[in-house]
């Protein structure tokens, strides 16, 4: 057996869209049917009045910053524990990303820890909707009230999660989503912001398309960027989003199997779902206990020798060189992001995965903590 941490799921529907965009010519950014298609569904199917489709989530995330004005000198607070393309999207607009430690259950960031990491610089907190379950925004949103700060979420693993029956991406100032291959719904590569602001949409078109004038179209109105996503994606978008519902009952299915099976194995920890949440499962990520701290390779090899595929959670921003180089972080800051970084993993859990597959990763990863 071989088992890949994550395959996409396609009805044939992706490749019929996509075959028409070509066969129409439609194939760049600027037009053709499906962007505004794909843009109008799925902003609509995140409760959002306005989407903008870009090359990627990482760009989703800049665009959403530079549409904000977050600029150099500025500090953005993050959720330590995420991709570094959220840092990263920060860092391209010059200003500094500030990491805040994670929630020990949820593995977000702990909104009791904002208000102390705030200074006059800070202009906005950059929340991460981590493997599929949603922050507690209710806190969040209240220190931004307090103290005037823009709420951006990254919620590129979340598609379709909910926070106390909302959509995640439509709680703050701006959504950001990822379509890689291995998110939710996919386009390859691709991104998505969505927003109520008529005012924000407007400007994050501009500056996605390199803030082409209106009137004259080569008299520029802004420093833009050439963002856009192609319509080809936005094929692949608009067919798999017409498929999410099933892709999510597949991605609770699967947790539901695993916790159901794995769920006493003492010496692991496991996703939760909170009373306020509606978490989506993008990834069976799982945290290796105090007994097993430091021995992930050992556990994710043994697996790889039985032909399972994982993947280790991220290394948080404040343990990154690059960024203890650049600000001064200490590797320090953020000690419950650290041990989830160091001891988590991603099962296989992909939409199409069998059950024969699932028992098979159950069985295996059972016997290693026997035998171990
Ligand atoms: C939490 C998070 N934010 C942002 C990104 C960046 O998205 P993309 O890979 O589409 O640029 C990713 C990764 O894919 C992610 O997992």
């Amino acid at each position: 057996m071989k088992i890949p941490v994550s395959r996409p799921l396609f009805t044939g529907l992706e490749a019929r869209y996509a075959n028409q965009a070509i066969v129409n010519g439609d194939l760049s950014g600027t037009f053709g049917e499906f962007i505004s298609r794909f843009e109008n569904n799925f902003s609509k199917y995140c409760e959002c009045n306005f989407g903008i489709s870009t090359m990627n989530g990482t760009t989703a995330i800049h665009l959403a910053l530079a549409t904000l004005g977050i600029k150099a000198g500025d500090e953005v607070l993050v959720s330590s524990l995420t991709n570094m393309a959220t840092f990263f999207a920060v860092v391209y607009q010059g200003a500094i990303p500030i990491p805040i430690d994670i929630e020990l259950d949820t593995w977000n960031l702990n909104p009791e820890l904002l208000e102390k990491k705030i200074t006059k610089k800070t202009k906005a907190i950059l929340v991460v909707h981590l493997f599929g379950h949603p922050v507690d925004m209710d806190p969040v949103l209240a220190i931004a009230r307090k103290y005037k700060l823009y709420v951006v979420e990254d919620a590129a693993q979340a598609h379709g999660a909910e926070y106390k029956g909302k959509k995640v991406g439509s709680l703050g100032d701006v959504g950001c989503f990822s379509f890689y291959a291995n998110k939710v719904i996919t386009t390859g590569e691709g991104g998505m912001i969505v927003t109520n602001s008529e005012g924000l949409a407007s400007r994050a078109r501009s500056l996605k398309s390199l803030g082409y004038g209106r009137k004259n179209k080569f008299m520029h109105e802004v420093i833009g960027f050439n963002y856009r996503m192609t319509n080809v994606q936005a094929a692949i978008g608009t067919a798999q989003l017409e498929n999410i519902d099933f892709i999510l009952k597949r991605k609770r299915d699967i947790a539901d199997f695993y916790i159901d099976h794995l769920s006493d194995i003492q010496e692991l920890k496991f996703p939760v779902e909170k009373n306020y949440a509606k978490n989506v499962y993008w990834m069976f990520h799982i945290v290796l206990g105090e007994s097993f701290a430091g021995r992930r390779d050992l556990v994710t090899n043994l697996l790889k020798e039985k032909g399972i595929e994982t993947r280790e959670s991220f290394i948080p921003g404040n343990m990154q060189k690059l960024f203890i180089d650049a600000y001064g972080f200490r590797e320090t800051d953020c000690p419950v992001a650290n041990n989830v970084g160091l001891n988590g993993f991603y099962l296989p859990s992909g939409p199409n995965i069998s059950k024969d597959e699932l028992q098979y990763v159950v069985y295996s990863l059972r016997d290693l903590f026997l035998n171990i």
